[in-house]
């Protein structure tokens, strides 16, 4: 396993450049199964659950070639409905090849998802959606063993607007029978991507983005070229990054609508942050705490509160975040408290007291956002830190030490012994 060292203090200057969105690329990914022809997908990151994503389409039979943030998926031959439990447990968004399976072969075997370190994550409403159109759901030795014949389009109500479960259903009702509507769906820009990725491919989907989405199931689904939307957790991180060391650093290829509330939220600390064309520049600044209540988009992004505990804890005053959608998802405050950060958890609601300084520590990381979290820590921290099990900090940023080491930070990647 590997290790970052980082030796704070350094304000990062110059320009970042963001990658293909992870939370995007893996529905996308899993939605060519729904298409017999080529697909070609660029700006794809080349991350660890893009890895175990490629590895679960080869297992389902699809041939895929891939060279430089660049890959072809051939879902043409006859598939496998089967996602085994060794991968599965690796990586939760694994469940998303159930939409697809029914929709393509009536029968899909997956393995449940167990729970992770954020939540226990149950697919319930994922289950329960694909019933209402006409999938008989078994659970059977951990696995989901679902089959159909064609999926019927049906009128659905989502208890919470999940991605997974509206990513799952519109890859689903592509190529069911008749409509399906989608209401209390999830809004994400990842979600919007995989929408218009579908209908690139020949679907009849309308009202991505909003929470009612309409679905006119085809027969059949054709090849497409398609650049993944970039990704606005990425992108966002690496402003906080230039926030907490008092750099003033350019943020490009940035999805400046996705990463409104973002945007918004370091402004309302007293980031400067000017925002256009894509690209969005950070300077540090006294930075003030502040209260946050993560919500589905277009609310505050969970994704992004780890990030923000660590800047509070640099910030002047005191600020609180309130997280609503995982029940477990503050890990990271306990290794931040190692640095010497003033933290309290009360239930949902954790209360930072700023002020710093913090002071280097080993820390360990628990979860792909914790990580992150940490890094932007050691970033600000005095004197040496070093962050153990960074492989969940691979998940989701491609080589975030390289990218952070050329804007200025003291930051290496070593084999833990
Ligand atoms: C997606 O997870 C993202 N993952 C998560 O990003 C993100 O935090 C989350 O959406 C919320 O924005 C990917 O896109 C691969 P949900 P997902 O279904 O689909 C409960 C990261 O860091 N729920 O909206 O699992 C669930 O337990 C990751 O990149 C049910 O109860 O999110 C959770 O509390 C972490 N039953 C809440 O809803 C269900 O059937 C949000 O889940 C489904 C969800």
């Amino acid at each position: 396993m590997d290790k970052l060292i980082i030796e704070g203090g350094s304000p990062l200057h110059g320009e970042v450049r963001v990658n293909g969105s992870k939370n995007a690329a893996l529905p996308i990914l899993l939605a060519c199964m729904l298409v017999p022809e080529q697909v070609t997908l660029h700006s794809i990151p080349n991350l660890r659950d893009i890895a175990t994503t490629m590895n679960l389409l080869h297992l389902l039979g699809c041939e895929t070639d891939q060279s430089n943030g660049e890959i072809t998926v051939r879902a043409g031959k006859e598939l496998h409905p089967e996602a085994p439990y060794d991968l599965v447990r690796t990586m939760r968004a694994s469940v998303l090849c159930l939409g697809p399976l029914l929709a393509r072969l009536g029968r899909a075997k997956v393995a449940l998802p167990g729970g992770c370190a954020i939540g226990t994550r149950p697919v319930d409403l994922h289950l329960r959606a694909l019933e209402r159109m006409g999938a008989l759901m078994d659970i059977d030795s951990g696995y989901i063993d679902a089959r159909c014949r064609r999926l019927q389009g049906a009128h659905i109500t989502f208890d919470f607007p999940t991605v997974g479960g509206t990513e799952n259903l519109l890859m689903a009702a592509a190529l069911a029978q008749g409509e399906t509507v989608l209401e209390n769906a999830a809004r994400e820009p990842e979600v919007q991507d995989l929408a218009n990725f579908l209908n690139s491919c020949g679907a009849r989907i309308q009202g991505q983005g909003t929470s009612i989405i309409r679905i006119q199931g085809v027969e059949s689904l054709h090849g497409c070229t398609y650049p993944v939307m970039p990704d606005r957790i990425e992108a966002g991180t690496y402003m906080l990054a230039a926030a907490i060391t008092n750099g003033d650093l350019e943020v490009v290829n940035c999805p400046l609508e996705a990463t409104e509330t973002t945007i918004s939220k370091l402004q309302e600390m007293g980031g400067q942050v000017t925002a256009g064309d894509s690209r969005v520049r950070v300077r540090g600044g006294e930075l003030q705490g502040v209260d946050i209540v993560t919500q589905p988009y277009p609310g505050f992004p969970t994704d992004m509160q780890a990030q923000f505990m660590a800047l509070m804890c640099v910030a002047q005053g005191s600020g609180t975040i309130q997280e609503t959608i995982f029940e477990n998802r503050f890990m990271h405050a306990m290794e931040l408290m190692r640095l010497g950060a003033r933290i309290r958890i009360s239930g949902d609601t954790a209360v930072i007291r700023g002020g710093g300084p913090l002071r280097g520590a080993t820390l360990m990381a628990s979860d792909l956002r914790a990580s992150a979290s940490l890094v932007l820590a050691g970033l600000a921290a005095q004197g040496r830190t070093e962050i153990r099990r960074i492989y969940h900090l691979d998940r989701g940023y491609e080589r975030m030490e390289d990218k952070l080491a050329r804007v200025g930070a003291r930051i290496r990647r070593e084999q833990e012994k």
